[in-house]
């Protein structure tokens, strides 16, 4: 142990996840997202564990990531999901990365890098504004990729906007406009292998669009996309939990103000434990002043003053509380529990960036 602060990660939480989701969506298999160093639960980590769970591939975001699972030893497919600039290209090549193109440009850095038949899969924007061929260009993209000999068309792909919103004909719409380039590209001869439309959310709500695989992220940590869809969420387990240890305790008098700027004062005599964690690991600053509190013996204890970079206070009342004890800001401790839902409602957040927001100088510990 380097430090009193520290990420505990259940592989069999996600491993849970994953088959939970397969079976959900069979037969369609689940792809497992692991961009963003696994959403903040460590990358190589929970690839492995998804891969234990049944995913038969994985999704990154950038091709780095893809280079650190191959280095970890992962020899599943592994989907690079945008493109990417074209010095990375051969290292894409080189890594047995699949690549998502979706502009001329994109093909065309495969050409000049010398690749062979790389596969590549074909992402088209049906709605979202966001990266992809539109659809009328669909077919002409293709045609690109099926004639150059350095690229092979292995898939097309479509992302959606407000799938984790139940009502919002909007998926329907984007399925639609994909149907319509999958029709057009079949009527010009081409049929992609594989096509894939849903994340979490559509895996979870929209049976239509788990086509041949579904690319599932935030749901195989264990948390629910949307607070909407939470009830539809509750066979997942979350995987992670954010653990410290207290690294000094002190008495503090009525009228005291504590951390930066003096902005809490105490209304009573108290007892103070500091935790040895703060915003630079992703606390956020104003977690006390939201009502954030962490788990210390069994208790709830509130947050006082703002979060610093590598500390912060709780207010432990009248409770014992001895350097060494454990605390616990998110998952269980005895009967109490703080969950990443917990956080974002109090911080205004969604959960993706809560545990996105974990960054790397907390060690990641898998259990
Ligand atoms: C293209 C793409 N597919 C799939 C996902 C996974 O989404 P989720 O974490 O909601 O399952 C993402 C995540 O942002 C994405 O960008």
């Amino acid at each position: 142990m380097n430090r009193w602060a520290w990420i505990e990660v259940s592989t069999s939480a996600i491993e849970n996840n994953v088959r939970e989701l397969a079976a959900l969506s069979a037969p369609s298999p689940v792809w497992a997202v692991v961009k963003a160093n696994g959403y903040g639960h460590g990358a190589v980590a929970s690839a492995r564990a998804a891969l234990d769970g049944g995913a038969q591939g994985l999704c990154v975001a950038l091709v780095q990531e893809g280079v650190e699972l191959r280095a970890a030893g992962i020899e599943a497919p592994i989907l690079v999901l945008s493109e990417q600039p074209a010095e990375t290209v051969a290292i894409a090549i080189a890594n047995r990365l699949t690549s998502t193109v979706y502009s001329a440009q994109g093909v065309a850095a495969f050409l000049a890098a010398g690749g062979k038949a790389h596969p590549v899969h074909m992402k088209v924007d049906t709605g979202m504004r966001r990266v992809g061929v539109a659809p009328s260009d669909a077919v002409a993209l293709a045609a690109l990729i099926v004639d150059s000999p350095a690229v092979a068309l292995a898939g097309v792909f479509t992302h959606l906007a407000v799938s984790e919103e139940i009502d919002n004909d909007f998926t329907r719409v984007q399925l639609a406009r994909l149907d319509t380039v999958l029709a057009a590209l079949a009527t010009a001869g081409y049929h992609p292998p594989v096509v894939h439309a849903a994340n979490s959310a559509a895996a979870i709500l929209h049976p239509s669009a788990r086509r041949d695989i579904v690319r599932t992220g935030i749901a195989i940590y264990g948390l629910a996309p949307s607070p909407s869809i939470a009830h539809l969420c509750t066979s997942l387990r979350p995987a992670l939990s954010l653990r410290a240890r207290v690294s000094f305790v002190k008495q503090v008098a009525a009228g005291e103000g504590i951390s930066y700027g003096l902005r809490h004062v105490f209304q009573r005599d108290t007892t103070v434990a500091t935790l040895p964690l703060g915003y630079a690991d992703g606390v956020p600053r104003r977690y006390g002043a939201v009502g954030g509190e962490v788990l210390l013996g069994g208790m709830r204890r509130p947050v006082v003053g703002v979060v610093t970079m590598d500390q912060m206070m709780v207010d432990c009342g009248d409770q014992s509380v001895s350097v060494g004890d454990h605390a616990v800001l998110i998952g269980r401790q005895g009967d109490g529990e703080i969950t990443v839902a917990e956080w974002a409602q109090r911080l205004g957040l969604i959960e993706y960036e809560v545990v996105c927001g974990l960054t790397p100088r907390l060690e990641r510990r898998s259990t």
